[in-house]
């Protein structure tokens, strides 16, 4: 699945299936925004503290269509924190 070309890359990504019911980013505003016009949320600022990455996991927990990842050098916190 395509990862949208708009995140800022780093460890949190949204992909293409996105629905952009925008849940990431009224849990996490620090890191998602809505891109209204394209119908997609996106990361636009990586978590730089345990809240912002605590909510970040919360948001890739809770989006509906399982459009948000995370990947490479971010360590293992997101993955202790997923369910
Ligand atoms: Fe899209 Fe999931 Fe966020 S559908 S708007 S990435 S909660």
């Amino acid at each position: 699945m395509g990862i949208l070309k708009a995140n800022i890359p780093g460890k949190y990504h949204v992909d293409e299936r996105c629905i952009g019911c925008a849940i990431c980013s009224a849990i996490a505003p620090q890191n998602f925004r809505s891109d209204h016009e394209q119908g997609y949320d996106y990361v636009y600022k990586q978590p730089d503290n345990e809240v912002e990455e605590s909510l970040c996991a919360e948001a890739m927990d809770i989006c509906p269509v399982d459009a948000i990842g995370a990947t490479g050098t971010g360590g293992g916190i997101s993955g202790r924190l997923k369910r």
